[in-house]
């Protein structure tokens, strides 16, 4: 057990009112934890949610030491408050931190930081439809040093966000644009790590995009630029002729755990799903043929988000009826249920806090 001390703001916001966005509002309080070489993490503790001051010299800010994860908190109809499947989140953060030079957080003194910023405000999880409170776990590297090289002293902190759809479209089918210039990521780099450079890496080809009117980016692989990898917040599956497919982890995507939790399903249903390599000259093919029947991404902040307009060079795919399909429907349907306790959980994907 982790001995957090927890010092509550004398100064409580008002809660918000109207439509909440994604990302935009902070909660009252947030967990913080110290690292020092020759201490290991230490002071942990829940505070008032603040600014924090900081050296201009610091790592993150010149050389990009950091890692952060994404998870939500529900609120069920009975009153408890939920996490979904927090340990892959604690587990995928250590594959980050070991790629960064970050020191490892031990799992469950992950888990137990976010269960406990988590309980502190748990009057602040949203619980109109389609809301949840996203949690954003992330650490830092603090040392004010020029050089380049890991630092020795790291802050890790988790903060909360009341939270409604991450993209403005909801359930609406959004339209992605098939990136055929600029990559995200290739073997070898971080693309499998969750860190802001991955991110950085993605805004040109994002601005791109949203000025030609589409939401996202696709991204193509590193080297032949013609398999498909990731949307950089999501994940990516097609229906294709009845079967469902998404690229292998091949160390440049996420390994997302709304991926997992969907092929998990996907088998447990008995629709066929497959985790390989796909080139845009397939899925072009299927959409000529009409076997490219449904698209959607997955992720935390994203959950399912269908995909109605699939642009790449000169072509646009058009996927579907401008609605949501059925598979990623009654996806979204149950991975919501089970994350609210709204249904039955029988992979034990939800933890009560
Ligand atoms: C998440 O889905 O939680 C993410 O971290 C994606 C983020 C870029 C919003």
């Amino acid at each position: 057990m982790l001995d957090i001390k927890v010092t509550k703001t004398a100064t409580p916001k008002e809660k918000p009112q109207g439509p909440l966005g994604f990302g935009k509002i902070f909660t009252d309080h947030m967990f913080v934890m110290n690292y020092t070489e020759g201490m290991g993490w230490h002071d942990p503790r829940v505070v008032p949610f603040s600014d924090i001051s900081l050296s201009p010299a610091c790592v993150v800010f010149h050389y990009g030491q950091e890692m952060f994860e994404g998870m939500k908190a529900y609120k069920g109809a009975d009153g408890e408050t939920y996490l979904f499947r927090p340990e892959k989140n604690a587990q995928r953060a250590n594959e980050s931190n070991k790629r960064l030079c970050i020191p490892e957080i031990p799992e469950d003194i992950f888990v137990e930081a976010v269960k406990a910023v988590v309980k502190v405000d748990e009057d602040w999880i949203p619980t109109a439809e389609g809301t949840s409170l996203y949690i954003r776990p992330f650490v830092i590297a603090t040392d004010a040093f020029l050089g380049v090289a890991p630092s020795k002293t790291y802050l890790f902190m988790v903060i909360l966000s009341p939270s409604g759809a991450y993209y403005s479209e909801g359930l609406a089918p959004v339209g992605i644009w098939i990136e055929d210039d600029y990559v995200r990521a290739v073997k070898g780099g971080m693309g499998y790590a969750k860190t802001g450079g991955n991110y950085a890496c993605s805004l040109a080809a994002q601005v791109k995009a949203h000025d030609a009117g589409f939401s996202q980016v696709l991204w193509l692989d590193g080297v032949e630029r013609r398999y498909i990898e990731e949307v950089g917040a999501m994940n990516i599956f097609f229906k294709i002729d009845g079967k469902v497919v998404t690229p292998m982890l091949n160390g440049s995507i996420l390994p997302g755990v709304t991926r997992n939790s969907v092929l998990q399903l996907l088998r447990e249903w008995g629709i066929p799903a497959e985790e390989r390599r796909i080139s845009v000259d397939e899925l072009l093919e299927a959409q000529k043929n009409g076997k490219l029947e449904e698209v959607f991404g997955t992720g935390t902040a994203a959950v399912i988000s269908p995909v109605g307009k699939l642009r790449y060079k000169d072509d646009v795919m058009t996927i579907g009826d401008g609605g949501i399909g059925p598979v990623s429907q009654k996806i979204y349907d149950t991975i919501t249920g089970i994350q609210t306790g709204k249904l039955a959980d029988p992979f034990g994907w939800r933890v009560t806090i």
